[in-house]
């Protein structure tokens, strides 16, 4: 008893400072949230309703609903709502069970039915493995077998197919031996079929746990738009390293933070593009529009394919070279979501969109941006301007990853206060 009570604490304390679902996320503001909702709060005062409309990994949702807000979490990827509904909206109640049967699996149960002819390939992972561990790790031989492996083509005629005659193998079929190890892909795929078993709530958390898993046991660098290949015997060594992390014990950690989860309120999650979401959430003036949107060219449906994915699991299409005539090597999906703050042509009515939302609603809005990014400072400041909008900015230095490459960039991360009434 008294174990178990200092347990608790312990865990109380972890999950005040970091989230429970915590994931290796591009623009993510795990640094700098207490910051932010510091700010918030001393220029907007305490107010009851708190908006994430590009929530993404769900921090700064968690850290305001920990602190009493009643929180509504949009984002536009289906991964990041999986994340924000099990975080912030549905109960944990019963996820004991879930550890109980995750404890138990046995390879067998990884590579069974339609997984099970993917045996040899675990066979020859396991033992690479283990020759990496003794100290005899022959890395060409590795890199040969990496090489060697047949993956599912992605064109659309045969992705008809597959549909119609396999089952519970997608990540097996479609991504051994690139994004994840030969066993992390068995892993990945046993797990969608559980959950596919499971309640709703059990299968929201289970999802949850494995896409946060899956952004640290990937074998690439920050993001997951390109995977790692062995190129020397360092890089294959911690290559394989990674690979030889279970994707199962992760999930499991993770689940058992779950179960420590207290939440003054529930909140809501809707999966919508930001201009909808204005629409649908109840907006006043007693309403904090927190605003964290891309900062940057690419999309995060591109950075972040593997996780949608695992979400939809769908065999689907996959994006085609045409001039090398194969399959794109991110082995991306067709048709990903395009956001509006990606495209030069369409951000800055994009922005144009969320201060209305302050002019016809009388919110208080928040906007993280960072200084390297596609709309400056100077724009925000005159838009404000032009709707007769008060604005003050805050100012954070941090250091933005080069993602994977050695140079890190120094930005200005602003926080741009903007309201209708002065403050
Ligand atoms: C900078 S990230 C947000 C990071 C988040 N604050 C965190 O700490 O994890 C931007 C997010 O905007 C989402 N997004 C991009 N375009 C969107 C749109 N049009 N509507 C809603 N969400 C969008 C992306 O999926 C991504 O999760």
């Amino acid at each position: 008893m008294t174990v178990r009570s200092k347990n608790i604490i312990n865990k109380n304390i972890y999950l005040s400072n970091k989230t429970p679902l915590a994931m290796q996320y591009l623009g993510g503001k795990g640094r700098i949230v207490n910051e932010i909702l510091e700010g918030i709060k001393d220029n907007f005062g305490v107010l009851p309703n708190f908006v994430d409309l590009f929530a993404g990994s769900g921090v700064v949702s968690y850290h305001a609903q920990q602190k009493g807000y009643t929180v509504f979490a949009n984002d536009i990827q289906p991964y990041s709502s999986t994340v924000l509904n099990s975080l912030l909206k549905y109960s944990t109640t019963g996820i004991d069970n879930i550890i109980i049967i995750l404890k138990r699996v046995k390879d067998e149960q990884l590579f069974s039915n339609f997984r099970e002819s993917y045996f040899d390939d675990y066979l020859s992972e396991k033992s690479f493995i283990s020759d990496m561990k003794n100290g005899n790790f022959n890395w060409s031989n590795y890199k040969n077998f990496c090489e060697g492996t047949t993956l599912f083509s992605g064109f659309k005629k045969d992705e008809i197919e597959i549909k119609k005659h396999e089952s519970w193998n997608l990540y097996l079929s479609y991504y051994r031996n690139t994004y994840f190890g030969v066993k992390q892909c068995a892993e990945i795929d046993y797990l969608k079929e559980l959950s596919n078993q499971l309640d709703k709530n059990m299968q929201m958390h289970l999802e949850a746990c494995v896409i946060s898993s899956m952004t640290y046991c990937v074998s690439s660098t920050t993001h997951l738009a390109q995977y790692l290949k062995p190129s020397s015997k360092r890089n294959a060594t911690n290559l394989l390293k990674r690979r030889s992390l279970s994707i199962i014990d992760a999930v499991i950690e993770k689940l058992e933070l779950l179960t420590y989860l207290h939440r003054p309120k529930y909140g809501e999650v809707l999966n919508l593009d930001f201009k909808i979401a204005l629409e649908k959430i109840p907006l006043n003036k007693s309403c904090v529009i927190y605003a964290d949107p891309p900062y940057f060219k690419e999309h995060y449906s591109r950075y972040y394919h593997i996780l949608d994915t695992f979400v939809l699991y769908d065999y689907p299409e996959l994006t085609y070279n045409k001039r090398m005539q194969k399959t794109t090597s991110g082995r991306y999906r067709e048709n990903r979501i395009v956001s509006d703050f990606g495209k030069k042509s369409l951000v800055y009515k994009a922005f144009d969109d969320l201060c209305d939302s302050c002019v016809k609603y009388g919110n208080k809005l928040a906007i993280s941006y960072a200084s390297s990014s596609l709309v400056s400072y100077e724009y925000i400041h005159e838009l404000a301007q032009s709707k007769n909008l008060y604005m003050k900015t805050l100012e954070f230095d941090l250091v933005h990853s080069g993602q994977g490459q050695a140079r890190h960039k120094k930005v200005t991360e602003y926080l741009f206060l903007l309201s209708n009434e002065k403050f």
